[in-house]
């Protein structure tokens, strides 16, 4: 493997890239910081300060694809005054969107110096030395480098690992991504065209990575994949291994205490990762198993192949392993042919299964998808009535979700200072978020707090133990 630790040749350049979309580009990002580390740039916060900007983009929704134009035509005007300043900045555009309309963007904002896809950041660098070559032709000449292919050689094996320092500044928490891409084609999606076919890391460079990231100090890592659970990786022996044997792996680790996973598709849930869920305590109880509607014609419609009844019996399933197991879905309401019936099917789901949270969107044509090609759009007014009334009801559930921890004592991770002076804040095990009173030598650990109170979007915790590390 090609993860060597290497230090940087001269940091006198600086880096910002801004991330949309899925926490999959949140990982991207830092991966593309790690490669861009050893060639001299260091991150920064400051755009202002950037010799380089990468936009991560996320092409899911139309408003967040036409986030980009106006992003760019933000930064072609900062890039103006560095110029007139003597100075000058890169502009790169990278993820979802640079993946499905490439050469659309060269065109649309010629500011843009690089365009390439999730699947070539490994070749950032080169793309970078190239576009820089690019910089002292005529503007006339100029043309963006733009790499959107699919290529034969895995990135990851490609891309070098964190340097240690920059894992400790990313925190005690940690994304890692473990399958990448989808197969399922559910008709308003563009993730298979964005991310392509599904793809999983092998067991052995998965376990490397966290050995890495808890070496650092990294408390919890969140696997991550467009379809997590359907992760099936190879082990040095050859054998097939699904999600859940890789989180018995996982679990071997010594200081890793929390593991979590996310997006996992209803259909990829199978026996092996709901007994990892009864038999592993890292193995938080909080999942994230996006239904989309429930009704089943829409959800046929949609591609799911599952039913709502299914979906039920499934979180039964998962609830006689971990019977403290707290969910959260994704929605999408106004799916072409949806009606008021439909609908109330939808509202009928959220109520039987009972969400600790929710997201929900309302639907969006996205070019290329087969739900593009659907008659029976739903009118704009309908789909943000529909919307309102979901999440009234979701807000609902979350609400009562966390009064029902008050009184209880929970394990939380304190991961940083609070709000306010003398507060520190983390995370329950249900991914709440919790604040106490305490001194910011509790950052670090997990320690025993009661749960006294409630505000709007977290709990309102006591230290009762400190725990001993
Ligand atoms: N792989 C995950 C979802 C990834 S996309 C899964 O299968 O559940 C994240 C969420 O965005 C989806 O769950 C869906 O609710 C929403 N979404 C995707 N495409 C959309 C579209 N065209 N319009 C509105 N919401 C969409
Ligand atoms: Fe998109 Fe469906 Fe794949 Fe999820 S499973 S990424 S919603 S196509
Ligand atoms: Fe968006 Fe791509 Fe993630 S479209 S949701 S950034 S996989």
């Amino acid at each position: 493997m090609s993860e060597i630790e290497t230090m940087p040749q001269n940091a006198s350049k600086r880096v910002f890239i801004k991330t949309y979309g899925c926490q999959m580009n949140v990982y991207d990002s830092d991966r593309m910081a790690d490669a861009l580390a050893p060639h001299g740039y260091m991150p920064t916060q400051e755009i202002g300060e950037a010799d380089l900007v990468l936009l991560n983009t996320c092409h899911i929704r139309e408003k967040a694809s036409e986030k980009v134009f106006s992003e760019l035509g933000r930064l072609k005007e900062l890039q103006g005054e560095k110029r007139a300043a003597g100075g000058d900045m890169m502009i790169g555009v990278a993820g979802c969107v640079a993946q499905a309309e490439g050469e659309e963007i060269a065109r649309r904002a010629p500011v843009v110096d690089l365009v390439f896809g999730p699947q070539a950041y490994h070749r950032l660098p080169d793309m970078l030395a190239q576009a820089q070559s690019q910089r002292h032709m005529h503007p006339a000449l100029k043309k963006a480098v733009i790499d959107t292919d699919f290529p034969e050689e895995d990135k990851f094996t490609h891309l070098p690992a964190a340097r240690k320092e920059a894992t400790i500044a990313r925190g005690l928490t940690a994304f890692l991504t473990v399958q990448e891409g989808c197969d399922k084609f559910c008709s308003f999606c563009v993730v298979p065209y964005t991310r392509g076919a599904e793809v999983s890391r092998p067991v052995s460079q998965v376990l490397e990575e966290a050995r890495r990231l808890v070496d650092a100090g990294v408390k919890e890592i969140t696997l991550l994949g467009q379809n997590v659970n359907a992760y099936h990786g190879t082990d040095a022996a050859g054998r097939d291994i699904g999600l859940g044997e890789l989180c018995y792996l996982l679990a071997e680790i010594t200081g890793l205490e929390r593991l979590r996973y996310t997006t996992s598709h209803p259909r990829d849930m199978d026996d092996g990762l709901i007994a990892a869920h009864r038999d592993l305590p890292l193995l938080m109880p909080y999942l994230h198993l996006p239904v989309q509607s429930g009704s089943d014609r829409i959800l046929k419609a949609m591609n799911r192949k599952h039913t709502a009844a299914e979906y039920l019996s499934l979180i039964e399933r998962i609830k006689a392993a971990r019977p403290d197991m707290a969910l959260s879905g994704d929605f999408i309401v106004g799916f072409p042919g949806e009606t008021d019936s439909d609908f109330e099917d939808t509202l009928s789901i959220i109520r039987e299964t009972g969400y600790a949270s929710a997201y929900s969107f309302k639907y969006s044509t996205r070019p290329g998808t087969p739900g593009a090609n659907l008659g029976h759009q739903v009118p704009e007014e309908i789909k943000t009535e529909r919307l309102y009334r979901l999440q009234e009801l979701v807000n609902q559930q979350t609400t009562a979700f966390h009064a029902s921890m008050v009184g209880k004592t929970l394990p939380v991770l304190v991961e940083r200072v609070g709000r306010l002076p003398g507060q520190v804040g983390g995370r329950s095990p249900y991914l709440q978020a919790v604040h106490l009173e305490g001194a910011t030598d509790l950052i670090g650990a997990i320690h025993q707090v009661e749960i006294i109170g409630t505000s709007t979007n977290s709990l309102v915790g006591r230290l009762v133990r400190a725990s001993a590390a």
